[in-house]
């Protein structure tokens, strides 16, 4: 196991540097560019964009960490909470936050004013957020439209409320489709700058894999592989863009817990990811063998997820729906599980008839970018076609991204398989789709775990580019890496 220092703060070079440092000009006129886009899309009325607030964790002045809401930063840059935007017809802007108080100085040093926050996000007017519900209420009065998306906070959505003027029930109704229309055609597409945002925190996290993949082994607490790759991102300066799972119960698809001893034998899955320096996200999963070797079944497994990354990665083209690729992952998954005497009958069939589901349940991935869910608090116009509603059937419904790619947009490619006893049991007693599955041969497959593998795939103008430093993935370059020498 390597010594502390090889896990060091090693710097590492992945050919992208971060764009977001507050106030650079280019970043100046790329939220005005980013907000005059959206006000021709959106012709009419106001454009309200909430920022997010400090949401205290037991008292007020003990927050959870500070995260901006991600269409203000998209739109407006400040990294900062309490404050709010309006843009008004015939291009005029207004950025509101809290007024400079005499005693900030004492609390936070030198630091910037709301003022140096409308500088930087390049808009000409500040005002204390205290005015903005009477703006609000003369809009209302003279009848003009306010377009806001819909809160996915409770408090932004009783701020809305009293900013409204109206009960907190409405809020969520009365949210503009118009503007939720509009934000998604403008953010689906990634510029080059966001994709090296998001190539530099893929960099942190081919250090946080490797560091991973070297250090694990028998006798250690998941929660210490946690720290670990925790550490990583901490001193490289970034911080987790969800949760992550560290588990050696892979099959437990959201697994927060971090106390399982593993085991030689045991596989671990790692899915997590980092936020860049602009809060563009990395979301990676890489399944080890714990004492550095697969065993002859978790192989034969791994190479079939593997198989169906490749075919789903492959899939991804512009002109192609993320369902097609959705699919090629679905009928490689099956393929490979009927080559291992797991599956039978046509491929085709079983897909259709969602088989596969009971090893692959979820669906092949999502959009990608300041979110790791890129936009999810806008529900299905971001991941659906208009007209185009999910599927009722089990495994497919959980597809977060159906619609067609466009060169620019950002996904995950995460295909898994996972053996989990109670759905096994559930199905085999009722005879699910007992066509296609050999429930004869899962009994030895009950403590088996799961596995997945997950990249974040950049749809280009003739294909697609896996994005940032390639992190192991082979079984072999897995291997290699875990018997490494510090
Ligand atoms: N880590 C969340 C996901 O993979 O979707
Ligand atoms: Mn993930
Ligand atoms: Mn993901």
């Amino acid at each position: 196991m390597p010594g502390l220092a090889s896990w060091g703060p090693e710097p590492y070079d992945n050919g992208s540097t971060p764009t977001s440092t507050e106030g650079s000009p280019m970043q100046t006129a790329t939220w005005k560019g980013r907000r005059a886009a959206l006000r021709e899309a959106v012709a009419d009325g106001i454009i309200l964009l909430p920022g997010n607030d400090e949401a205290p964790r037991n008292y007020a002045d003990n927050p959870y960490p500070f995260r901006q809401d991600s269409h203000f930063l998209y739109y407006v840059g400040t990294d900062h909470p309490g404050m709010a935007a309006l843009l008004l017809p015939e291009g005029r802007e207004i950025l509101f936050g809290a007024p400079e108080h005499p005693d900030d100085v004492v609390w936070f040093g030198p630091h910037p004013t709301l003022g140096d926050f409308a500088a930087q996000a390049g808009m000409a007017d500040h005002r204390p957020l205290a005015d903005l519900p009477g703006i609000l209420a003369e809009a209302a009065r003279q009848g003009v439209t306010v377009h806001y998306l819909p809160p996915y906070r409770e408090a932004n959505r009783r701020k809305l409320a009293d900013w409204l003027g109206v009960r907190a029930a409405e809020v969520a109704p009365g949210a503009s489709a118009a503007l939720t229309a509009a934000v998604v055609a403008q953010r689906e597409v990634k510029t080059d700058a966001e994709v090296a945002e998001m190539e530099y925190a893929i960099g942190c996290s081919a250090l946080m894999y490797r560091t991973a993949m070297q250090v694990a082994r028998a006798g250690l607490q998941e929660s210490r592989i946690m720290g670990m790759i925790a550490g990583v991102a901490l001193m490289e300066g970034l911080s987790f863009s969800f949760p992550p799972i560290v588990t050696v119960h892979g099959e437990v698809l959201h697994n927060h817990g971090y106390g399982n001893l593993l085991k030689d034998g045991d596989l671990l899955l790692i899915d997590s990811g980092v936020e860049s320096p602009g809060h563009y996200c990395s979301d990676i999963t890489r399944t080890l063998p714990v004492g550095g070797v697969f065993t002859r079944k978790q192989r034969d497994v791994y190479e079939v997820v593997l198989e169906a990354q490749r075919a789903a990665i492959e899939a991804v083209a512009p002109g192609a729906t993320n369902l097609q690729v959705h699919l090629a992952a679905a009928r490689a998954t099956a393929s490979g599980l009927k080559d291992l005497g797991l599956m039978q009958g046509d491929v085709d069939e079983a897909v259709a008839a969602g088989a596969h589901a009971l090893f692959f349940p979820h669906g092949i991935g999502h959009m990608i970018g300041l979110d790791v869910h890129d936009m999810e608090d806008l529900g299905d116009a971001v991941g659906y076609d208009p007209g185009v509603a999910r599927s009722g059937q089990f495994g497919l419904g959980f597809l977060r991204l159906a619609k067609t790619l466009r060169p620019g947009f950002a996904v995950t490619i995460e295909p898994g398989v996972y053996f989990i006893p109670a759905l096994m049991e559930r199905w085999r007693a009722a005879g699910t789709c007992r066509d296609f599955i050999r429930y004869d041969r899962l009994e030895g497959f009950a403590g088996f775990g799961g596995i997945r593998i997950e990249d974040d795939v950049l749809v280009t103008e003739d294909g697609r580019r896996v994005l940032g430093t390639p992190i192991p993935k082979t079984p072999d370059d897995i291997e290699v890496l875990m018997s490494a020498e510090d």
